[in-house]
């Protein structure tokens, strides 16, 4: 069975004392049980030591992103080796933001992938189609060049450490979210070029996360379909009480 997984894109936000607050506030509910089976939170940089040793294991910490080379002269950057020896479990690849406004294109990020899956991280790899491309009706071919070209070089026993996002841009912090029939049909997609790409059992094990305006109200509907296994969470990851409520939306 695949991994139910809630996880939460702090991107640019929180301080570090706020963001030791909120951590203590998803430890406790987590201790009373929570329906996912992995909740995972991705702070900035600078706060990811401070929230790995508060959260002891009950949550899982991961970067929002990692430079695509081992090491060396990169002014400002980070290196996933680094993020591993900081007991960092997983890494954010190919965020549309980064994409959009960091000219992440998919021949680097599947440097990144590579690097981050040799460093032992896991990888939550998103994708998805901005606006025009939905309204040209292009986003299967969108998605399949970025999995294509971004993922799929990888070897089967390295996919077994890929989690996908689908994330389309039109639903990013805008509060307009894709129906659950929408999410489905694009997952249900993502999980047919995994099974081509691979096997049937690749394809059946790999989590696809639901991301854009996903919310305490709308969480139960999504992730009520087959082939959506969760969210990646942006504006309501910052309060726990929504959050938790996302993660009990099974
Ligand atoms: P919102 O949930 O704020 O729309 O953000 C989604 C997202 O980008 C998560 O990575």
């Amino acid at each position: 069975m695949r991994k139910k997984i809630v996880a939460g894109n702090w991107k640019m936000n929180l301080t570090v004392n706020e963001g030791l607050v909120l951590i203590e506030e998803l430890k406790k509910e987590v201790s009373s049980g929570i329906m996912a089976d992995e909740l995972i939170v991705f702070p900035p940089y600078i706060h990811l030591t401070a929230m790995v040793e508060n959260a002891q294991n009950e949550i899982l910490v991961g970067a929002q992103n990692c430079h695509q080379e081992e090491n060396g002269a990169f002014t400002g950057e980070v290196s996933a080796h680094m993020l591993a020896a900081s007991n960092i479990g997983h890494v954010l690849i190919g965020h549309s933001e980064r994409r959009a406004y960091f000219n992440e294109t998919n021949d680097l990020l599947a440097k990144k992938v590579e690097v981050a899956l040799n460093a032992s991280l896991t990888v939550v790899y998103c994708c998805g189609e901005t606006l025009p491309e939905r309204e040209e009706n292009r986003h299967f071919e969108i998605i399949k060049s970025q999995l294509t070209e971004g993922l799929f070089h990888l070897t089967a026993e390295q996919m077994a450490n890929v989690v996908i996002a689908y994330e389309p841009v039109w639903a990013i912090g805008t509060g307009k979210t894709a129906s659950a029939d929408q999410a489905q049909e694009v997952h249900a997609f993502i999980r047919k070029l995994v099974y081509d790409a691979y096997s049937t059992s690749i394809a059946q094990g790999v989590s696809i996360l639901y991301g854009g305006s996903c919310n305490p109200t709308n969480a139960n509907e999504l992730f009520s379909k087959p082939d959506v296994d969760g969210g990646l969470i942006g504006g309501a990851s910052l309060k726990a009480i929504d959050f938790i409520q996302i993660a009990n939306a099974y």
